[in-house]
């Protein structure tokens, strides 16, 4: 898991250093179902994109047990959940899948390899904050 953590965290370096990577994810993200499109229609997509750069730095330092990406990751658990925003855990397949298509389009060195590791990498903190729906 160590080696998946920082060939995902150079592969996020790479992407994210794109200027139109977090905007296409979010294209994605909210093409990739009715539902999250609903949910996020009233969204400022500008400061989403900022907490959403973050985020994803917290899901990559989860499964190593790092301390304040585990606050960072149930803080997002609860205001995720039934009695937030209401996040059902089918739709955190959307999240991954969006992810996964803009990293692919953004990061020259995307692979297969490398589209696995992401997935185990985010694994932990996806079911952390699907379970506390
Ligand atoms: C692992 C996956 C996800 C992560 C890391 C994540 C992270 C975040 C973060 C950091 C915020 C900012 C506010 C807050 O901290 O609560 C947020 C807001 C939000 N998220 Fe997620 N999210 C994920 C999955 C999803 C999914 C699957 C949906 C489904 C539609 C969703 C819908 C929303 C909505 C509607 C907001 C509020 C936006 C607003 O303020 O207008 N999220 N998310």
């Amino acid at each position: 898991m160590k080696e998946e953590i920082s060939k995902v965290r150079l592969s996020y370096g790479r992407a994210i250093s794109k200027r139109n990577f977090l905007s296409r994810f979010y294209t994605l993200f909210m093409q990739s179902n009715p539902v999250v499109a609903r949910k996020l229609a009233a969204t400022d997509i500008v400061k989403q994109q900022e907490l959403l750069s973050q985020a994803v730095n917290m899901v990559i330092l989860f499964p190593q047990g790092n301390k304040i990406a585990k606050n960072a990751i149930k803080r997002i658990r609860e205001s995720h959940n039934r009695d937030g925003l209401a996040i059902k855990p089918d739709y955190y397949q959307f999240w991954i899948d969006s992810l996964v298509v803009a990293l692919a389009e953004h990061d020259p060195e995307f692979d297969a390899a490398l589209e696995q590791a992401w997935r185990d990498v985010a694994k932990g903190a996806i079911a952390y904050i699907a379970d506390g729906y």
